[in-house]
């Protein structure tokens, strides 16, 4: 049942203020101000010695948006990785890792795969799925849940800020264990994610002058995503979701990395989407973005107030996300990129619910 809404992408975008609060409620206690978890856990965060997640597609930025949570919470280094690419490489992993295996569906074959990879090397291993019962979960020693029950739509988004809140709980448990994180550090961070859901309402808000951008997007031949640090994943994320559901080429780059061959491609003709909400490295994204309104790109800049005081000129388009806390700020910076592209889908006329060639659980390599 899509609701009041055209397609089931549009139903579960609009979901997550509820999905994200009800992930959360899973792993914090809200009225404490603590991170709680309830599952009982076959290692101890303490103890760890690094550690590694695979994931694919969407699943796979969620993992690399965490990176940064557990190695600045936690100080756990972390290794990440597409799981088609882990499995073959049969990396060498130290005693006292962790493998987590993110996935929406449970069932996507190089997942598993490199699960059971980790799992015959003897690491830790844990899961954090949205469906229960899938194969990923039974063989997982531990489980992690999403509780943004079921996604529909192909193009996977309130699963996304799902597997965001559950990472953001579980590098501040590991914090909190490793000693890394005080009690009020540990209440701040907690009271940060419980301000998201509230956040992410007012982000939604700005789906009128989205529908706006996006009727210019749905004009252009490619698109470049721009970001820095933790909103580095979420411009490729951006980037894929325009891809899967427009059909219209799009590409996510470090901003950092811009100089160093893809600045050949800005001209008028390319939009460059940059994500960048103030924090103390949004200074460096905006001068790579004037980089490029120096060649004529055409910028929008997601940001909050503060940034766009900051932004200077030359900017064709400002999407304003309220101003959160540098650590939930990833998650909510998901919401005006999956907008975006869901609305140029709708002005290309695809099947947003089921593009072209793409099924929403990829049970064969
Ligand atoms: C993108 C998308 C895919 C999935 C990927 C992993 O919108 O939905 O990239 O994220 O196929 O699927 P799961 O999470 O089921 O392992």
């Amino acid at each position: 049942d899509k609701g009041n809404h055209r397609h089931f992408m549009a139903k579960e975008i609009y979901e997550q203020p509820e999905t994200i609060s009800h992930t959360l409620s899973h792993y914090l206690d809200m009225g404490a101000e603590r991170v709680a978890l309830r599952e009982t856990l076959p290692f101890d965060f303490a103890r760890l010695s690094r550690l590694t997640m695979s994931a694919c597609g969407t699943a796979y930025f969620a993992g690399s948006i965490a990176k940064y949570w557990f190695e600045k919470l936690a100080r756990l280094p972390v290794d990440i990785d597409v799981a088609s690419e882990f499995r073959y490489r049969e990396p060498p992993l130290q005693a006292d890792g962790l493998s987590l295996f993110i996935s929406q569906s449970g069932e996507t074959a190089d997942t598993l795969a490199a699960l059971r990879y980790c799992a015959g090397q003897g690491q830790h291993v844990a899961s954090l799925v949205n469906v229960r019962e899938s194969t990923i979960a039974r063989e997982s020693q531990v489980v992690f849940p999403t509780l943004c029950g079921p996604e529909i739509g192909v193009a996977s988004t309130k699963a996304l800020t799902a597997q965001l809140s559950a990472l953001a709980s579980l590098a501040l448990a590991a914090g909190v264990a490793r000693g890394a994180i005080g009690p009020e550090a540990e209440a701040e961070l907690v009271r940060a994610l419980i301000s998201l859901p509230s956040a992410v309402s007012k982000a939604l808000k700005s789906e009128g002058q989205i529908v706006e951008i996006a009727k210019s997007l749905s004009k252009a031949k490619d698109v470049l995503y721009l970001g820095r640090g933790p909103m580095y994943p979420v411009a490729m994320e951006g980037a894929l979701k325009l891809k899967e559901i427009s059909y219209i080429h799009a590409e996510g780059y470090a901003a950092g990395e811009l100089k160093h061959g893809p600045i050949a491609l800005v001209d008028e003709s390319m939009p460059v989407i940059v994500v960048a909400p103030s924090d103390p490295l949004m200074e460096k994204t905006l001068s790579n973005m004037q980089e490029v309104a120096a060649r004529g790109g055409r910028i929008i800049l997601i940001t909050d107030e503060d940034g766009a005081a900051q932004a200077g000129h030359g900017i064709a388009d400002i999407i304003l996300i309220p101003k959160v806390s540098s650590f939930v700020a990833p998650i909510l910076a998901t919401i005006p990129v999956q907008l975006l592209a869901y609305h140029t889908a709708v002005f290309m006329g695809t099947d947003v619910d089921q593009p072209r060639n793409l099924a929403k659980s990829v049970t064969v390599e």
